[in-house]
């Protein structure tokens, strides 16, 4: 894995709110294959940082590069057109749409050139492959929690992205829904998807990620794989404390 090509690179990437920095000055790696997981406590900066890979926010400084091109400074449509998916901490679903109108939307967006039918049976096949066939003839807003994260990241790869952005998406599942939850990261990065989440569910951490990379108050602290991570004392100190 280590000597895998670098698909992600974040170079001195900051990010401030007013007087506060969210970002501090972040280098990364994110390698072709790998599911990498991005941790931190709670303000840590992992959302923001998401929003500047994935243009959702400007960049104050640093620069981000997708296959070796440079995306800071362009639009979410573009750097979703490149190949990069990504789901939000909070669901973002559209409860007045069917079930497979919020997955379609993704499909009809994302491969350029793509038709009408070939989006529909995409759509299918990603519903089956994420495992909401079972809400087919459900309302969306009666979806369970579980169910509305599925949702997002069954749109998310309707885009057909080479590399995914997951935003926690095991927090409030309970232990069976954080066991699937991990399988389909695994069946994710199986088809040939990167993968990189932020997640707080050490279980699931410690158990999928490749290599970890861990921020505090904005800045990169710590990276290694989970065992490594697992035995930092630094990160045991400001984050993990007795969890693992
Ligand atoms: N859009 C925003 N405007 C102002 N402050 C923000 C915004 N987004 C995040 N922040 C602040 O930036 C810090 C990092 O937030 P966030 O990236 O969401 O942390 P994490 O995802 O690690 O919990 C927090 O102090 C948060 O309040
Ligand atoms: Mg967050």
């Amino acid at each position: 894995m280590s000597n895998n090509a670098v698909l992600i690179k974040g170079e001195g990437l900051v990010k401030k709110f007013g007087g506060m920095t969210a970002v501090n000055c972040v280098d990364f790696e994110l390698r072709e294959g790998e599911i990498l997981g991005l941790i931190g406590p709670n303000g840590a900066g992992k959302s923001t940082l998401f929003n500047l890979i994935s243009g959702f926010l400007p960049t104050d400084s640093g620069v981000c590069t997708f296959g070796g091109k440079k995306i800071t400074g362009k639009s979410p449509d573009k750097i979703c057109h490149l190949g990069l998916g990504r789901t939000f901490q909070a669901a973002k679903n559209f409860p007045d749409m069917s079930l497979r109108d919020n997955v379609r939307m993704g499909a009809l967006f994302g491969p350029v050139g793509q038709t009408y039918a070939q989006a529909d049976q995409e759509t299918d096949e990603i519903l089956a492959f994420v495992g909401l066939d079972r809400f087919m003839d459900t309302a969306v807003p009666d979806i369970p929690l579980a169910g509305q994260k599925q949702i997002e990241v069954a749109r998310a790869l309707a885009t057909k992205p080479t590399v995914l952005l997951l935003d926690e998406m095991m927090a409030g599942l309970n232990p069976t829904e954080v066991d699937e939850a991990m399988a389909l990261v695994r069946k994710i990065r199986d088809t040939g998807v990167t993968v990189l989440l932020i997640e707080h569910v050490m279980k699931a951490v410690m158990n999928i990620c490749d290599r970890i990379i861990v921020l505090h108050h904005g800045a990169l602290i710590a990276e290694g794989t989970p065992a490594e991570i697992a035995g930092n004392k630094e990160v045991i100190e400001i984050y993990l404390g007795g969890e693992v």
